[in-house]
């Protein structure tokens, strides 16, 4: 995806070296490095903001140029989505999303539509800016496009949920899919208004994509209302493939009509919430903590606990905090299954103890 200068690897080679090593410790070489440049690290995965968008009302968008580390740590296929870490009243927060651009651009675009009272998303809104240094993290995830790219491919989204997409969309134009026999492309995208319809110029400007907008607030749009089978037949009706991202009832709408659609959701699935507390002993061995168990989630309680266990999504998507279990039963909130097996990882965000559990945290 990107690839790397001569001035870096040698730079790399210097400040890795025994010596450097040694002059450094004991905070080591990051901590002075970052002075005079702050993506200038060798073990943290850094981005500069170094253009700052706000198109819409709602949403702001970040152009990220992120440092050596990121890279080296692997490639992003479109659709997937990265842990962005920004500090907020002197807390690291981090939140999960999905670059907008292609997917061998050199820059990563990341557009993030403001939720209210949204801790992240409104500190972006409000105070993202050029030169700004951010913590991110190459995540994964399984929405993307197959490698054996289908003919004819709907997408379909809502709000932020364009982004994902959006990736799609513009890789598939970067490989001028539609100039291939038979190859089509619609975009449905849904917003509230014509005003927060993201990226409305770029989509106008793509050649041999078919583009529709529904508005679900008011102005008058390509569709009228929720998406239907008239707004299916409008874009293109028995398609290959579909990918769909934005809010559940959309997912939901595109999936009573086509079955086989991919979809994402930015929002967190029903969780199943516990409905006592066990009052068994949670251990978090590694930082010698005990505490009884309160019934909610075990990365919620070990915040409570003053700990600050890595995070991301928050909804069992990204993997960012799963821990090994070293014993006990344990709830997963999503799916309701307890599971007994010692020496298990668990995404601590979305699993509750049932009686004791020790965890390595
Ligand atoms: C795989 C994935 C990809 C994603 N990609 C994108 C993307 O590309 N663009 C994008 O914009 N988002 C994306 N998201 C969503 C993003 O990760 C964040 O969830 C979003 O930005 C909100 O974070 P926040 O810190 O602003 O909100 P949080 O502070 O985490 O709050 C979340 C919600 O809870 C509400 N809330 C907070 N506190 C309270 C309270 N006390 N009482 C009631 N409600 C409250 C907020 O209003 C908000 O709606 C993605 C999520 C996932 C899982
Ligand atoms: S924080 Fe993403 S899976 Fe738990």
């Amino acid at each position: 995806m990107f690839t790397e200068t001569s001035k870096p690897r040698l730079r790399d080679r210097v400040l890795r070296s025994a010596l450097v090593s040694v002059l450094t410790g004991p905070h080591g070489v990051d901590r002075y490095t970052e002075l005079v440049e702050p993506t200038w690290t060798l073990g943290d995965a850094r981005a500069k903001i170094v253009a700052v968008r706000r198109d819409t009302p709602r949403s702001v968008t970040l152009t990220l140029e992120s440092n050596a580390v990121f890279t080296q740590r692997g490639t992003l296929a479109a659709g997937q989505h990265v842990n962005l870490t920004v500090e907020v009243d002197g807390r690291r927060r981090t939140r999960c999303y999905s670059p907008a651009n292609a997917e061998n651009d050199r820059l990563i675009e990341l557009t993030v539509g403001v939720h209210d009272g949204g801790l992240v998303s409104g500190h972006l809104h409000r105070n993202a800016r050029p030169g700004m240094v951010v913590g991110l993290e190459a995540v994964g995830g399984d929405f993307v496009l197959p490698a054996e790219r289908p003919k004819r491919i709907l997408f379909v989204s809502g709000g932020s949920g364009i982004t994902p997409v959006l990736a799609m969309l513009r890789t598939l134009v970067a490989e001028r899919h539609t100039d291939q026999d038979g190859a089509e492309i619609a975009f449905i995208h849904y917003a509230r208004t014509p005003a927060d319809a993201c990226y409305a110029d770029q989509l106008a400007a793509m050649t041999g994509v078919r583009v529709l907008h529904g508005f679900t607030r008011g102005g008058s749009g390509d569709l009228v209302g929720r998406f239907d089978a008239d707004h299916l037949a409008l874009a293109m009706p028995n398609p290959d493939s579909v990918f769909v991202c934005g809010p559940p009832a959309l997912v939901e709408a595109v999936r009573r009509h086509c079955p086989d659609a991919r979809s994402e959701s930015f929002v967190p699935p029903v969780f199943a919430a516990p409905t006592a507390a066990s009052g068994g002993t949670v251990t978090f061995a590694q930082s010698g903590v005990e505490i009884t168990d309160d019934g909610r989630s075990l990365l919620e309680q070990a915040e409570a606990a003053g700990l600050t266990p890595e995070s991301g999504c928050r909804m069992g998507i990204c993997h960012t905090c799963t821990r090994r279990k070293t014993s006990g039963a344990v709830k997963n909130l999503i799916t309701g299954a307890v599971s007994t097996s010692d020496g298990e990882d668990v995404q601590i965000c979305v699993t509750a103890p049932v009686g004791d559990v020790a965890l390595a945290l």
